[in-house]
């Protein structure tokens, strides 16, 4: 099949030493964690056979390179959100990034002060909010959906006052797929003197991201999910922000002075840098926004869009799947969870990884959305930038063996 630009899909899925190793997997589970293209290995295993050594602390030739190398994927990360340099922090991940904001902001709460969460959080955002609450005796309250899943924003314009300090809002979800206007969201919130954080966690890996048109105080996102390595992530903060924000987590490599009755941190971003990072994660993280880059943006959404359409046809053809989330193609992903009448989710995703699909079932870590939505949660396909319609043909195919298997 070609694609809108120049490189088949079959040139994509080529990328993916994976994909090469097993050819029979029909990879949709994405939103959990998505595959490594060459070039972000290579960008890693360059850093380990050629120039491994500790950034920010070495005065000889290969710890110099490390140091440029990684304050390159700095400015290479910043420029990919719009955003600069120094307002960009990596940690091991979105939910890393998560709790340091929470603790950070954590000071700045008063009793009856209110946290506003979307009804569709993960619990790395939810969960770090909802302590700092209690421990501030603030509230933390939750914005709805609507029917068709999308953030009841009438609802959101009523809950706002300025006892709100902080909004938390998923750009995308990860269980309804469902993209959330977060310009409009930040600016109704600004209004207030809210802050605005944002999970992008799922947004980064299938739509462009400017922070600067967003306007958020935070925004974290995870390297695994966007064709990046393992155990790295972004803490986005908006540089005032970043300046009058005490780190959360201290030790080596973020202290400017230290002595026995004083101390004072180096500027952000190095201030929320604390211990040795994780220099080939951030790396690998660089060679993933080159990726995506490289493949042009309008030419992913076009596929994705295709395909999801693909997916959602194929599960309304099976007559009983009641998908969860938005039906139509506007601010939505390929992300889609859904649910057979009388079947478990996790045995569905069993028989279906038997015949080489991968999907997920359960909870999705979001368990106050899926436990409204079924007890037994939600099984979920997630595609990704090489998804193909073989891949949504299998997973279809199989679903209607597992049916007939379990019925
Ligand atoms: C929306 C969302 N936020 C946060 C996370 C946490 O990401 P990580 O496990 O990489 O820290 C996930 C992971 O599934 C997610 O989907």
């Amino acid at each position: 099949m070609e694609t809108p630009g120049s490189r088949t899909i079959e040139d994509i899925k080529r990328d993916f030493p994976i994909f090469r190793n097993r050819p029979n997997l029909a990879y949709l589970d994405n939103a959990a964690t998505s595959q490594l293209p060459s070039m972000v290995l290579e960008a890693m295993v360059d850093f380990e056979v050629n120039y491994r050594a500790n950034v920010h602390r070495g005065l000889y030739p290969e710890a110099e390179l490390a140091t440029n190398a990684y304050e390159a994927a700095r400015a290479e990360v910043a420029t990919f959100i719009n955003a600069e340099p120094q307002e960009i922090s990596f940690t091991s991940g979105s939910t890393a990034s998560l709790q340091m904001l929470a603790a950070m902001l954590s000071p700045r709460l008063q009793p009856g002060d209110n946290i506003l969460v979307s009804s569709m959080e993960h619990h790395s955002a939810l969960l770090p909010f909802k302590k700092i609450a209690a421990e501030r005796a603030s509230m933390i309250t939750t914005i709805p959906h609507d029917a068709d899943y999308r953030l009841d924003l009438a609802t959101f314009k009523l809950m706002l006052s300025q006892r709100v300090k902080i909004v938390v809002i998923t750009a995308a979800s990860n269980v309804l797929g469902t993209v959330n206007p977060i310009a409009d969201i930040v600016e109704l919130a600004h209004q207030h003197g809210a802050l605005v954080i944002v999970d992008a966690a799922q947004y980064v890996p299938h739509l462009p991201l400017s922070v600067k048109a967003w306007g958020a105080d935070a925004v974290v996102f995870s390297a695994h999910k966007m064709y990046g390595p393992l155990g790295v992530g972004v803490l986005f903060i908006e540089q005032s922000l970043g300046e009058q924000l005490t780190p959360s987590n201290l030790g080596g490599g973020m202290m400017r002075e230290v002595t026995s009755s004083a101390m004072s941190y180096e500027d952000a971003p190095w201030k929320f840098e604390s211990g040795t990072p994780n220099i080939p994660g951030v790396i690998g993280l660089a060679a993933a926004c080159r990726y995506l880059s490289s493949l042009g943006w309008s030419n992913i959404i076009v596929r994705e869009e295709e395909m999801t359409r693909l997916l959602i046809v194929g599960l309304l053809s099976l007559g009983d799947v009641r998908i969860i989330g938005s039906l139509t193609m506007n601010d939505r992903l390929g992300v889609v969870s859904f649910t057979v009448p009388g079947l478990h989710p996790h045995d569905l995703a069993t028989i279906l990884g038997e015949q080489g699909v991968a999907i997920r079932a359960g909870h999705h870590c979001a368990m106050p959305l899926t436990s409204s939505i079924s007890p037994t949660g939600v099984a979920r396909a997630s595609l990704g930038l090489y998804t193909t319609a073989e891949d949504i043909a299998r997973f279809i195919q199989g679903l209607k063996a597992a049916r007939q298997k379990l019925a």
